[in-house]
């Protein structure tokens, strides 16, 4: 088999990008180790930046996200009992935030893909090997039940999340990683009760940190903090909404209507970045080349935000043999990538229980809290960068 690009995972990188060379013109193939039914239907990601809204509709995958996404023009911080509202939309005069799961988007982009003539997407492909990646004549190497797949191509494009195997095809020597592991994590819900609130509540407790989100007017998405070690079976449905009603309890704020749970995951909390993000023919987007800890909801918007910036970079390869792009492919991420680092390290820190409890650092906690309530330029700081950032800056 042949292709121009060659694009490993079908995740929110994997299918944008496909679908982006696809308008250009640039022919690709996405394999895929999962079935397309446990890929449209894992629970992930549900905050949306406007420029990541743009793009989907600028590229028109974004018909039922504008009829059923939901915008929110701020969200309420609950800090040991004490409640304020960020504004965002006034803080920002003018973008805010989408509603809308991470697998809706993906089935939207799994449709479009499969709807024209070219759109391959090769799921439950097993045992996926990046071959020569230095070289103009990468690959990749597969199992599907008709038995072992090669795939040349032009490019390679690592799309394949924190767990994939393209990172790894580039040497050690070639690449330098930055770490940091958190030491909880969050117990996640999917829960068929009503709407708690009009907007997201993020919640700092002493014992920890609590988040109320949701997908529809009849299923929630919940989280609080745990440890990493975390044993789903440990906690019984009475055990989970007494923790979820203790830490959300407040005078005059809504709690969680008690119903039934229909997910439920743990997920540990990291900061990761692969520095840089290509190696000869092959580009990492996404996950792959980066995690932030999901506190500030930026890791589904940072993965549009790489793709966006490798299907501009092939396509002016292919266009006008032009090869700037793509060198500059890794250094147009990065200053976002960090960007997006500092802020959900510094989300995370705002709002989780440090572990072990420290005295001090809980009082630092609190002082940044009455900034925010304070100070219209500290609630605008944070404001601008939830939203998230224009292309240009
Ligand atoms: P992924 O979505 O991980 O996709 C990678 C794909 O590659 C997968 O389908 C996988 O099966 C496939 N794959 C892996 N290895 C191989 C292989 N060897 N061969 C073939 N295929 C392979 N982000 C936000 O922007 N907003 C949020 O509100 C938000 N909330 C989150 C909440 C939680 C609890 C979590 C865990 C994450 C959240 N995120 C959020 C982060 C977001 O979900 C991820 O950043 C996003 O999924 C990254 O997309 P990706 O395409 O890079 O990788
Ligand atoms: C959701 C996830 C997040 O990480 C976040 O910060 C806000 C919302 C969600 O899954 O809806």
């Amino acid at each position: 088999m042949r292709t121009q690009v060659g694009i490993i995972g079908a995740g929110p990188a994997g299918l944008l990008l496909s679908h982006l060379l696809h308008l250009e013109g640039i022919e690709s193939v996405v394999i895929e180790q999962r079935s397309r039914a446990t890929v449209e239907s894992t629970i992930r990601a549900g905050v949306l930046e406007q420029g990541t809204v743009d793009i989907l509709c600028e590229a028109g995958v974004g018909e039922r996200l504008r009829r059923e996404g939901v915008v929110h023009h701020g969200f309420e911080i609950r800090f040991n009992g004490e409640r304020h509202r960020v504004p965002l939309s006034e803080l920002t005069g003018g973008p805010a935030i989408t509603l809308y799961a991470q697998h809706e988007v993906l089935k939207d982009l799994i449709a479009a893909r499969t709807a024209a003539a070219n759109g391959q997407i090769c799921f439950e492909a097993k045992g996926s090997r990046v071959f020569a990646p230095e070289t103009a004549r990468p690959g990749i190497e597969f199992q599907t039940t008709a038995g072992s797949q090669r795939l040349e191509c032009d490019f390679i494009a690592g799309c394949d999340g924190y767990h994939g195997v393209s990172r790894a095809a580039i040497p050690a020597t070639s690449c330098r990683e930055f770490h940091r592991d958190y030491p909880y994590a969050w117990f996640g819900l999917l829960t068929a009760t009503p709407r708690v609130a009009e907007e997201l509540i993020y919640c700092h407790h002493e014992h920890g940190f609590a988040l109320v989100s949701t997908r529809s007017p009849g299923i929630q998405r919940l989280y609080f903090q745990c440890s990493p070690n975390t044993r789903i079976e440990d906690w019984s449905d009475d055990r989970v909404w007494d923790e979820l009603h203790s830490r959300l309890a407040i005078d005059g704020g809504a709690a969680p209507a008690i119903g039934p749970i229909l997910q439920r995951d743990v997920v540990g909390l990291r900061s990761f970045v692969c520095e840089p993000m290509q190696y000869g023919r092959l580009y990492l987007a996404g996950d792959a080349a980066h995690i932030v800890p999901p506190t500030g909801a930026k890791g589904m918007n940072l993965a549009i935000a790489d793709v966006r910036i490798l299907a501009r970079a092939l396509t002016e390869f292919y266009r006008s043999g032009d090869q700037r792009w793509l060198d500059a492919y890794s250094s147009d991420c990065l200053r976002r990538v960090w960007r997006a680092q500092r802020f959900s390290a510094w989300m995370t820190a705002l709002l989780h229980r440090p572990d072990p409890f420290d005295a001090f650092q809980a009082r630092l906690q609190h002082a940044e809290f009455n900034a925010l309530k304070a100070s219209v330029e500290a609630a605008r700081v944070l404001a601008q960068n939830y939203v998230g950032w224009s292309w240009e800056q």
